[in-house]
């Protein structure tokens, strides 16, 4: 099925390009996983440094992996190895286009564990079965579902068979469309439940947990958790978005792009926040109770207020579905190394890279219930593969990107593609060249040191 391929032209407008990239940023890593490590972090030093690393980190990034990948027009591996080529450098920085198309693989077995929570909680609150319970019981529902490896199995099944349908039939872009309708609206169903939020009790003590500055809890750990998830929630470091930059037409402006993906991403994540820990605070739930932080608070909200319920369905209806416009773009690299580098046609490719994705999701899922007790240098397998991919393979593979933008690339076609005057060049400059790079690098030492 070559649909995908004859397809491979340019997006028609700016705007459809942004549909994509906005639909692989906006997913479970705004609304299940920002609110957790904050949680998990203390609040605010987190909030920061994160703000930090999108502006000066990942923003940058995100800019140099679109250039790339504009320039390359081919998957992340060859586009990095022509790229490189042409710029008389090795072709051996395709190396960066593979590291990127694995980080997204190990991301997805896990990604789609948590899309398979998200679909099971659509039926739970749509049954009713919150209304009216407190804390206690919202977070026994919750543990009952995690203990229990047959119901994580068939919800991580489903989820990845969605995806790889989607994937495998080659309607993404469709998809994407549907993005347009559905992710305001999943916008709005968070500002609705911030508004019966500031109406309950918990608001003010949340805007202080999130935005007053209390920089003593910022450490190292701190630092390095907010670098990995600035990459996770722009969904860089991973090729992704090199391979979208391969359909980016040349009028695109990459600054201005980046600048709304960035934004409508950190909007999404903070109203996340604001939808969560007032009710967080006003249970006398604990903030670090990790992963499962949304699922054990939003549903008290469910199952109190008016129209819970349909309200708590549709959120979870839709922070699925955005989840899903994540996935694909999660899996769609994989897919298109097999398709290209091996004998097997994209339906074949598609269902032996779910297959190998969904196996490891099983061993990922166990590590909440029978296999417990099994680590990796003390993390289960789920908070092994979460960490090594956010941790240490997304940043590395960002850095190799800008260093390559920055330091490789000949720098005057680079200047005139952004269209920047030299001022503004100037400052791009010392931000691709030194402070991005330089940052990343910091953020790894003192870790390494701690
Ligand atoms: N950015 C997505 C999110 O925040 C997750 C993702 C990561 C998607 C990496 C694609 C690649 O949920
Ligand atoms: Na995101």
């Amino acid at each position: 099925m070559a649909i995908n391929k004859q397809e491979h032209a340019q997006w028609s407008s700016s705007f459809g390009f942004v549909l994509a990239a906005v639909g692989s940023a906006v997913g479970l890593g705004n609304i299940w996983k920002f609110p957790y490590m904050v949680g998990e972090s203390g609040g605010s030093a987190f909030v920061i440094a994160y703000l930090f690393c999108l502006a000066l980190i990942g923003f940058p990034i995100l800019v140099a992996e679109w250039l790339i990948g504009r320039r390359g027009q081919k998957n992340p591996i060859n586009t990095f190895s022509d790229v490189a080529a042409s710029e008389g450098k090795s072709r051996s920085w395709g190396i960066v286009g593979a590291t990127g198309i694995l980080g997204g693989f190990l991301i997805l077995s896990f990604y789609s564990v948590i899309g398979g929570w998200a679909l099971n909680y659509i039926t739970k609150v749509g049954s009713g079965s919150f209304a009216g319970q407190d804390g206690d019981s919202v977070a026994a529902t919750f543990d009952a579902m995690l203990a229990s490896a047959g119901t994580l199995t068939i919800w991580h099944t489903v989820f990845m068979a969605i995806t790889a349908l989607i994937v495998g039939v080659g309607v993404t872009k469709g998809i994407e469309n549907t993005a347009k309708v559905l992710m305001p609206l999943l916008g709005v169903i968070l500002f609705v439940i911030v508004g019966y939020n500031v109406m309950n009790g918990g608001f003010g003590e949340a805007v202080n947990y999130l935005f007053a500055p209390d920089l003593s809890k910022l450490n190292g750990d701190v630092m390095l958790a907010a670098l990995g998830h600035a990459f996770f929630t722009l969904s860089i470091g991973m090729g992704i978005m090199v391979a979208y930059g391969s359909y980016l037409g040349r009028d695109v402006n990459l600054l201005s792009t980046a600048r709304t993906v960035v934004i409508l991403d950190t909007v999404i994540a903070l109203a996340a926040g604001l939808a969560i820990f007032p009710i967080i605070f006003n249970n006398g739930l604990d903030p670090a109770s990790g992963p499962g932080l949304i699922f054990v608070s939003l549903p008290i909200a469910f199952g109190s207020m008016g129209a819970g319920a349909i309200i708590g369905t549709l959120f979870f209806l839709l922070i699925t579905f955005a989840a899903v416009t994540s996935s694909i773009s999660l899996l769609e690299p994989t897919v298109e190394l097999l398709e290209e580098r091996t004998p097997m046609s994209r339906t074949v490719s598609t269902i032996v890279a779910s297959i190998a994705v969904w196996l490891l999701g099983i061993a990922a899922l166990l590590s909440f219930n029978l296999w417990s007790d099994f680590t990796i240098m003390g993390n289960g397998i789920f908070d092994a593969l979460d960490k090594l991919t956010s941790k240490f393979m997304l940043p590395l593979t960002g850095l190799a990107a800008i260093i390559f933008v920055g330091w490789k690339m000949d720098q005057r076609s680079i200047q005139q593609e952004l269209g920047l005057s030299n001022g503004t060049w100037q400052l791009w400059q010392i931000i691709a060249k030194f402070v991005a790079p330089i940052a990343v690098l910091i953020v790894f030492v003192t870790t390494l040191m701690s």
